[in-house]
């Protein structure tokens, strides 16, 4: 595997290559992540992870001085899975100067869900994507990018982005990778405690519920979700949000589509200091 920082080392590496295939990450990889790389290969002649912690994407209030970091760790397991090419730009590699340009999605995109609870954190999420993704792709004419369905606004707000700016980079999503009890995967969950993880299953297990109620009870989805939130707070969650939408556009589904249209169920919710996301679609 060949580690670049800066973004001339990238495009050296890349220069006949063949198309790449593209996993961007903040690190502390996980089997998730790996999950990606290996789909990485069915889509490109050369894999090409990247690892960078995204100042702009994380809240005043949030972790980013202490989300971690692994850096040995990251190395040998992309070594372990074929990786190609590392990018692992530093701040100054990436951001030299102050961010004077950002890519801001519409607010009906953005603002919902993780945006309502993450003011910002899409435009940060996209700015250094549609970075990223010219550090890559724009030397090669473009390529495969691969997320996690686990991210799931964040997905959906980058394959609109893509459209929209006619990028040529096929996005694809892969599914999420989940611990035996049916926690998702995420690098946030090396913070739970013993006993948190021990109860960590609890967010997609609620998702599970509000699912099935809202298919078979239809009444109010705003009491469906109340009621799962509540269940939630009885063991121990501070739930932001557990949310049914429709898959296409993340808003909500009118009553009469409730039976049949193609819907996916979100949730974030806070264990002690923990703040965990999931989805289930439905
Ligand atoms: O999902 C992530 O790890 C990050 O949001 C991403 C896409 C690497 C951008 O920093």
């Amino acid at each position: 595997m060949q580690i670049t920082h800066t973004i001339a080392e990238l495009r050296q590496a890349l220069a006949q290559r063949g198309r790449p295939a593209f996993v961007p990450t903040m690190g502390n990889l996980h089997a998730g992540h790996i999950s990606l790389l290996h789909e990485a290969k069915r889509h490109g002649a050369v894999t090409v992870a990247s690892i960078f912690v995204n100042r702009l994407q994380f809240l005043p209030t949030e972790d980013f001085d202490s989300y971690p970091r692994t850096w040995d760790n990251d190395c040998a397991q992309l070594r372990a899975a074929g990786c190609d090419i590392l990018f692992a730009p530093r701040e100054k590699d990436l951001y030299p100067e102050p961010q004077l340009f950002k890519v801001q999605p519409d607010p009906a995109l953005a603002d919902i869900l993780e945006g309502e609870f993450r003011p910002g954190f899409f435009t940060g999420v996209c700015t250094v994507v549609m970075k990223l993704f010219s550090c890559v792709f724009a030397s090669t004419g473009g390529g495969a990018a691969i997320f996690g369905w686990k991210d799931y606004q964040q997905l959906m707000v980058i394959q609109r982005m893509v459209a929209q700016f006619a990028l040529p980079i096929e996005i694809i999503g892969v599914p999420t990778a989940r611990a035996d009890d049916g926690l998702a995967l995420s690098s946030r969950n090396g913070y739970l405690s013993a006993a948190e993880r021990q109860q960590a299953m609890a967010l997609s297990q609620a998702l599970q519920a509000l699912a099935a109620a809202a298919r078979s009870a239809p009444g109010s989805l705003a009491d469906l979700e109340a009621t799962a939130m509540q269940a939630l707070r009885a063991q121990g969650w501070e739930p932001d949000y557990l949310s049914v939408r429709q898959r296409h556009n993340l808003l909500p589904p009118a009553m009469g589509e409730l039976a049949l249209a193609p819907l996916v169920v979100l949730g974030a919710a806070r264990l002690g200091s923990t703040r965990l996301i999931d989805n289930l679609e439905f």
